[in-house]
């Protein structure tokens, strides 16, 4: 007797890993990967700002690298590793945020998330830690609300 088709035959379009996670994916090609995590996987902590790679809301970590999710397809991933904001078990993005808290870093909040990846690498990358340095590395992120002496002051923090 032939079977037809069940479930377990069932391929996704893609699998990534995403916060340790492996999960299957199903979308175009080319859909970026903020679009994934956020409307795939309910990730929404990364945010949308300009969506052509400008002010660095939707910055997330690939293999630990920062990169701009908006303009980043899904195609592209691979097998590399993607951490967002929600992703609780990297220690330096829970001190950053922790540091955050209670810096009273943010205002609107828009902006922190993609902040917070990019200072996660760059503490993680051994780099100098001085108001310096981080405004160097924070060069592509916008905050609207000028809250960025108590940002850099956090991520100082978090990493001394
Ligand atoms: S939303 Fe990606 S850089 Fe602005
Ligand atoms: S805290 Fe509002 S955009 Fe940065």
């Amino acid at each position: 007797m032939t079977h037809l088709s069940t479930t377990l035959d069932y391929m996704a379009d893609f699998q990534i890993r995403v916060n340790n996670k492996v999960v299957d994916v199903d979308c175009d090609k080319n859909t970026p990967l903020l679009w994934v995590l956020r409307n795939h996987l309910n990730l929404t902590g990364t945010r949308f700002g300009c969506g052509t790679g400008l002010c660095g809301a939707c910055t997330v970590l690939i293999d630990g690298t920062p990169i701009h999710s908006c303009d980043t397809p899904i195609w592209a991933i691979g097998n590399k590793s993607v951490q967002t904001v929600e992703y609780e078990e990297n220690s330096t993005l829970q001190r950053i945020k922790s540091c955050m808290a209670s810096e009273q870093a943010g205002q609107c909040g828009f902006c922190l998330s993609g902040i917070m990846m990019r200072a996660t690498a760059h503490i993680d990358s051994l780099a100098t830690l001085d108001r310096s340095s981080i405004a160097d590395a924070l060069d592509g992120h916008l905050c609207r609300c000028g809250a960025h002496n108590r940002i850099i002051e956090a991520i100082r923090q978090a990493g001394s």
